[in-house]
């Protein structure tokens, strides 16, 4: 079974609880969940593998350490994890970005991809999927779907508020998958909404609605 880390840090804590409040608009809303992001990055990646390399300072010849290993690839779910991209490439400036969308047939109810646009070495890449809210795990579910048809094999899953309903059906279909948040929050409503989550992630980003 992949990891299930709920990401405690007082920073990504205190600024979650400042977007979840209704009254705060579209501005310091994206500017927080980029800077959650940020925060958020610098944990997923604690893990990195490092490399020694040499390395000549002013005084002397040392040999120190360097990221190694698979180069990262950022993959938002569309519409919100767009949200999430730019505090993620704050930190790691060099990662590819690839966008994958779906919608749901109303009638078949089958997923159907409208738009997958990934880096061709998706199958070389650490895949940090993001998504801001892990709800039924639907949508989470259908993505890593279509990037391990596409070769995927090294996936993590970052969200910002994550419903145990979500949670388990994501650990269900893919076990493999190391999945972070920022909360684990009560449960969904007949709507899908998490409760007391943020409410639509994407509307509260883009000021649709
Ligand atoms: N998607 C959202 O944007 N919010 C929720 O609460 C659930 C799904």
């Amino acid at each position: 079974m992949g990891k299930f880390e709920v990401l405690d840090h007082p920073l990504i804590q205190h600024k979650l609880t400042l977007i979840r409040d209704k009254k705060i608009g579209t501005k310091i809303f994206r500017e927080t969940v980029n800077e959650i992001s940020t925060l958020m990055a610098y944990e997923v990646s604690r893990d990195m593998p490092l490399e020694d390399v040499t390395v000549e300072t002013p005084i002397a010849k040392t040999v120190k350490k360097q990221l190694a290993g698979k180069k990262v690839a950022i993959i938002p779910i569309l519409r919100a994890g767009l949200g999430m991209v730019d505090g993620i490439l704050e930190l790691i400036p060099a990662a590819k970005v690839g966008h994958i969308g779906m919608y749901r047939d109303e009638t078949t109810l089958m997923p159907h991809e409208y738009f997958v646009k990934l880096p061709s070495d998706i199958d070389q890449r650490q895949l940090f999927v993001v998504d801001p809210m892990l709800a039924t795990g639907g949508s989470a579910i259908m993505a890593i779907d279509a990037l391990k048809k596409r070769g995927a094999t090294n996936i993590k899953f970052v969200c910002l508020v994550a419903a145990p309903e979500g949670v388990k059906a994501l650990q269900t279909k893919h076990p493999d998958v190391d999945i972070y948040t920022a909360s684990l929050d009560e449960k969904l409503n007949e709507d899908g909404y998490i409760i007391p989550g943020l409410g639509d992630a994407g509307d509260r980003l883009f000021g649709t609605k």
